[in-house]
């Protein structure tokens, strides 16, 4: 008998919120970005309600325009691995950027983290948009979009032949012998590169499951590429089901080119449901974290898009301006879209601002409603999970508790978990290391197309 596909699903741990006024919300902890509580808190919250993977965002540059989130908060691996030693099965996903650290660095970073969490780490590849982060790393500038997916190429396969220095079994720690390894299980990379220059071998041993689970943010057509080749795993964001499914299409055939398993590459759009006992109560719930953002805040969160452009030297009332390649060599695939829906709805900079700033989740109203579409978007083929975002306070707990065991009914959820490790509960398979590979000749699973 076949088991019936479930969805995944991710908690975006996001301190005081991505909105730049959510922390003045009544209910909402104004220090929530630093407060380790809160965040023990969230995760075994997420862990109760059986959730795949906790997830932590990250930048590298802030200025006095920043939103409160980004001015004071974690650093993902170490919050991480704190939170490795409160939970047991969740995964545990963090954010890093490949154009601002080395490989070896982080390499190790994640091989620790995934070895102390029993095989729950997962590493979310980011290329950094941000060009003040160059001034925060000795560059003299920030590498442009293309060189960064580049690098970032060059880096992951780096990493993944880092991970492989020792065969599973290489540790025989016999204490009789005195033999604390087998030589012929040790591979050094030797890696001379483009951009890197790593000879390896790493100190640290793969995990339980191979590899950390590699996720990817990015959405641009080489971003789209790196995905479909590298990444176990798509954080994307859509608006609209018709959006989600085009790109969950085309992201599968991508990696079917690259004679991968689309089935491996699982597709996680990022939302923000509002949840109320009645739809109008959670529309009066997204209402009042609306209002709390100002004209201004909606500025500056917008001009964060595009490299801290300065909006408000536009008239405000004025159809959006005209920006050219503005926001091209940050977050591309984000400013294009901006840019894109402001043009074809006919957008005042006011209403472009506002809707970037506090986007009208299309996940808002009842449990069943949420749950509903969350279905729909899962079967018609636009999702293999989600990643929950919280727009309003308690949002994060509101779904475990209510929209949760509607999914657990319908039997689209788990009630328990599969395996106590990240690529267990996801249904990936584990990367077989690539020595032993070459020695028993068989490719690894992932490389077994399955067909879109
Ligand atoms: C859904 C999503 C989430 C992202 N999260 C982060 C993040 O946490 N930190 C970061 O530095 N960049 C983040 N990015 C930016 C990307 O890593 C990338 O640098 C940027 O989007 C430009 O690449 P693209 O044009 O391929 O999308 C995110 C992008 C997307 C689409």
């Amino acid at each position: 008998m076949s088991v019936r596909r479930q969805l995944k699903l991710g908690a975006m741990l996001h301190g005081v919120g991505s909105s730049t006024s959510a922390w003045r919300h009544p209910d909402a902890s104004a220090d929530a970005s630093v407060n380790f509580e809160l965040y023990k808190k969230w995760v075994t919250k997420a862990e109760a309600g059986k959730l795949d993977l906790v997830f932590i965002a990250d930048g590298l540059y802030i200025n006095e325009k920043s939103i409160p989130h980004f001015l004071n908060r974690f650093e993902p691996l170490t919050i991480l691995s704190a939170l490795a030693g409160v939970s047991q099965h969740i995964g545990l996903v963090g954010t890093l950027s490949t154009s601002y650290s080395e490989p070896f660095t982080v390499a190790r970073q994640f091989g620790s983290l995934d070895t102390i969490s029993g095989g729950r780490a997962g590493w979310n590849i980011v290329t950094s948009p941000l060009e003040g982060s160059a001034l925060n790393y000795g560059k003299k500038e920030h590498p442009d979009h293309d060189l960064r997916y580049r690098i970032a190429t060059e880096f992951i396969e780096v990493a993944r032949g880092l991970w492989d220095s020792w065969e599973d079994d290489a540790f025989v720690r016999d204490k009789a012998s005195g033999v604390f390894f087998d030589p012929a299980k040790l591979h050094t990379l030797n890696h001379q590169g483009e951009f890197f220059s790593v000879k390896g071998p790493l100190n640290i041993a793969r995990s339980r499951q191979g590899h950390p689970v590699i996720f990817q943010a990015g959405s641009s057509e080489v971003g789209k590429n790196y995905a479909a080749k590298h990444a176990d795993a798509i954080f994307t964001g859509h608006e609209t089901l018709e959006d989600a499914v085009s790109f969950y299409r085309d992201v599968k055939k991508r990696a079917a080119t690259f004679g991968r398993n689309p089935d491996n590459v699982l597709v996680f759009p990022g939302i923000s449901p509002i949840i109320g006992s009645t739809e109008e109560e959670a529309e009066r719930k997204y209402q009042e974290t609306a209002s709390l953002v100002s004209a201004e805040d909606a500025l500056r969160y917008l001009g964060r898009y595009f490299e801290h452009h300065d909006f408000s030297q536009y008239e405000l009332d004025a159809p959006f301006p005209e920006l050219g390649d503005l926001g091209r060599n940050s977050f591309q695939s984000t400013t294009d879209r901006i840019k894109q829906n402001a043009k074809e709805k006919g957008l005042t900079l006011r209403e472009a601002a506002l809707q970037t700033a506090t986007p009208r989740s299309g996940f808002i109203g009842t449990p069943e409603q949420v749950a509903d579409k969350l279905q729909q978007w899962f079967e018609q083929g636009g999702a293999d999970g989600f990643m929950i975002g919280s727009a309003v306070p308690n949002a994060l707990e509101q779904f475990i508790d209510q929209v949760v065991p509607i999914l657990q009914q319908r039997g689209l959820f788990r009630t328990e978990y599969e395996s106590d490790t990240l690529r267990g509960n996801l249904g990936l398979p584990i990367p077989k290391n690539r020595y032993v590979e070459q020695k028993d000749g068989v490719p690894s699973e992932d490389h077994q197309t399955s067909g879109v």
